[in-house]
């Protein structure tokens, strides 16, 4: 099983969008994939038609009273589950923190049951740098990290990339920033692009497109290349998946 923290220090730059779109294509190629909604906001259950609600309570289970199985909801789609938000998240660090053992450890705990069912795990995740972070970059082998091309996504990447450099046992964690919300007319978004891909080579090549379609998924309330196959849009993500597929067995 691998797993991928979709993650960004900031928020509204495209992480719920491509944790549902790659979940999506992992499984129309046969990967048994569990997308797992971390954010109270609940904004990935809802484009897969589940109440964000987690069974029994997200903080039973974040404190590892329940077992994962019990709260994961089948999707519409074949291969995909889902493990819903639960407003609960919204005290998400005072729930780890009460965790008994090593607070940071607690998602990773809970992710080995699930080792045998699924062959990826996605987390959908909130915009912080909180103990709930540190708990995805222990439990992930990826993070995937959207970048609007502006400087402040810059900032945030370099903060990022310090601190993973500034703490114990981030070493195996790869970081795959990937350029969103592309807008190719604009010459900052360009620029931007050029340079940091200069300085940072380990920036994947596939770029999500700003595209209407991509909001669209909200109305649809199903991932883009699930109606929208043709789209270039779709086509972008099916890119990123292909490199991030990659990266994994690499
Ligand atoms: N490539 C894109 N083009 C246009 N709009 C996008 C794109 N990606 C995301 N959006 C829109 O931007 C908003 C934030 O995206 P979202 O994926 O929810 O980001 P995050 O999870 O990082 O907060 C949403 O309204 C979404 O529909
Ligand atoms: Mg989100």
């Amino acid at each position: 099983m691998k797993t991928i923290g979709v993650y960004s220090i900031k928020g509204g730059v495209g992480k719920t969008s491509s944790t549902v779109n790659l979940a999506y294509l992992a499984a129309a190629a046969g990967k048994r994939t569990l997308v797992w909604d971390l954010d109270p906001q609940g904004a990935a259950s809802f484009y897969f038609r589940v109440k964000p609600k987690v069974k029994g309570g997200g903080r039973g289970l974040l404190r590892g009273r329940r077992r994962p199985d019990d709260a994961i909801k089948g999707t519409d789609f074949e291969l995909l589950d889902l493990l819903p938000a639960d407003f609960s998240y919204r005290n998400m660090d005072i729930l780890l923190e009460a965790a008994k053992k090593r607070p940071t450890g607690q998602l990773k705990r809970l992710l080995k049951p699930l080792s045998t069912e699924y062959d990826l795990v996605l987390f959908d995740c909130p915009p912080s740098i909180s103990l709930m972070s540190e708990n995805i970059f222990r439990a992930a082998d990826a993070l995937l990290v959207p970048l609007i091309p502006s400087t402040l996504s810059a900032r945030t990447l370099h903060q990022l990339l310090e601190f993973l450099r500034s703490e114990d046992g981030f070493g195996a964690l790869k970081v795959l920033p990937f350029f969103s919300m592309v807008d190719t007319d604009r010459a900052m978004h360009s620029e931007t692009i050029d340079r940091l891909s200069t300085e940072h080579p380990e920036i994947l090549s596939a770029r999500i497109p700003l595209a209407q379609d991509v909001e669209r998924m909200g109305l649809h309330r199903m991932p883009l290349p699930a109606y929208a196959p043709a789209n270039p849009a779709s086509g972008a993500y099916r890119a990123l998946w292909d490199e991030v597929a990659n990266a994994l067995r690499a």
